[in-house]
């Protein structure tokens, strides 16, 4: 009897955090998983923890340096195949505590959010666009809900945040005639060694196992954008909406001009 095949995620940003949990959340589910980051030994101590760690392939990676994207994605074709779903969800933040804007730092959040993600797709593109023989092939792009409006101390991060769904919004029906699918994931604040060093209160936090079984459970869908948790994504998404004099108005009631910071990472 012909044995089917068992679907495969690649996650990039495995090494901890929601990709972490994504990866045990998907091997759960029968997927077999690629684990991608720069820290090999998480990446293999996170394969440890799989239900069958057999069913995961670790192959360490730098976003911002593509000839490693470029030789894992060979890697991975010569061993696996061509995967159903890719998961470019490495970022790093780093508020902005002070008035300091310093271009150095600025770039280095742009090169790995919004950058990594372009090498991402410069390297996957053409060879899942060859991948005919898989059904359903989809790359989602982790963006934030901290990419909806400017937040206070978030000055460097937010805005690659914002940049990825503007990307993914102009690349989506482009992608579709290649038959490939591109969704984006907006989380709000989510428990994770990100935001662990948040001085200030998250609210509607939540779990980076919730946050992976939410993700998990929208795969089979087809919305374009994954936003979650609800009450927070319809608060921060709704602000888009609120005129300019309102929403400046709004953050100093809060005190996030100028002092501790209220946005979702
Ligand atoms: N936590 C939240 O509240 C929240 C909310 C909205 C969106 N997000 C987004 O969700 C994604 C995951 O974040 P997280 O909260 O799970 O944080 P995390 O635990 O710090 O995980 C970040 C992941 O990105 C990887 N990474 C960072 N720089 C990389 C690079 N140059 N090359 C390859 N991999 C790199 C890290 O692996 P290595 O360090 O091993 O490379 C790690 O696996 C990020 O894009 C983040 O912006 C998080």
């Amino acid at each position: 009897m012909a044995q089917t095949r068992k679907a495969i995620a690649w996650i990039v940003g495995a090494s901890s955090g929601i990709g972490a949990a994504l990866a045990l959340e998907l091997a759960r589910h029968d997927w077999r998983v690629v684990l991608s980051g720069r820290r090999e030994e998480l990446l293999e101590e996170v394969r440890t923890r799989l239900p069958d760690p057999s069913l995961g392939l670790v192959l360490p990676l730098d976003v911002v340096r593509i000839d490693t994207f470029e030789s894992a994605a060979e890697r991975l074709w010569q061993a696996w195949g061509p995967p159903d779903a890719v998961f470019l969800n490495a970022g790093i933040y780093e508020p902005l505590r002070d008035l300091r804007l310093d271009p150095t730092e600025f770039r280095r959040v742009w090169e790995v959010n919004y950058m990594g993600v372009v090498n991402g797709l410069a390297v996957l593109v053409p060879r899942m666009a060859q991948a005919v023989e898989i059904r359903r092939r989809q790359i989602f792009i982790t963006s934030s809900l901290a990419g909806f409006r400017g937040l206070p101390q978030a000055e460097a991060y937010g805005p690659t945040k914002a940049a990825l769904i503007n990307l993914a919004e102009a690349l989506r029906g482009r992608l579709e005639s290649q038959g490939l699918e591109l969704r984006v994931i907006a989380p709000g604040f989510v428990a994770t060694p990100m935001t662990a060093r948040n001085r200030f209160p998250m609210p509607f936090l939540i779990s980076a196992e919730d946050a992976a079984s939410r993700i998990r459970l929208a795969l089979d869908g087809k919305r374009f954008l994954i936003a979650f948790p609800r009450p927070l994504s319809l608060i921060v998404r709704s602000l888009r909406f609120l005129p300019d004099r309102l929403y400046f108005a709004l953050l100093r009631r809060l005190g996030a001009v100028g002092r501790s910071p209220a946005s979702p990472r």
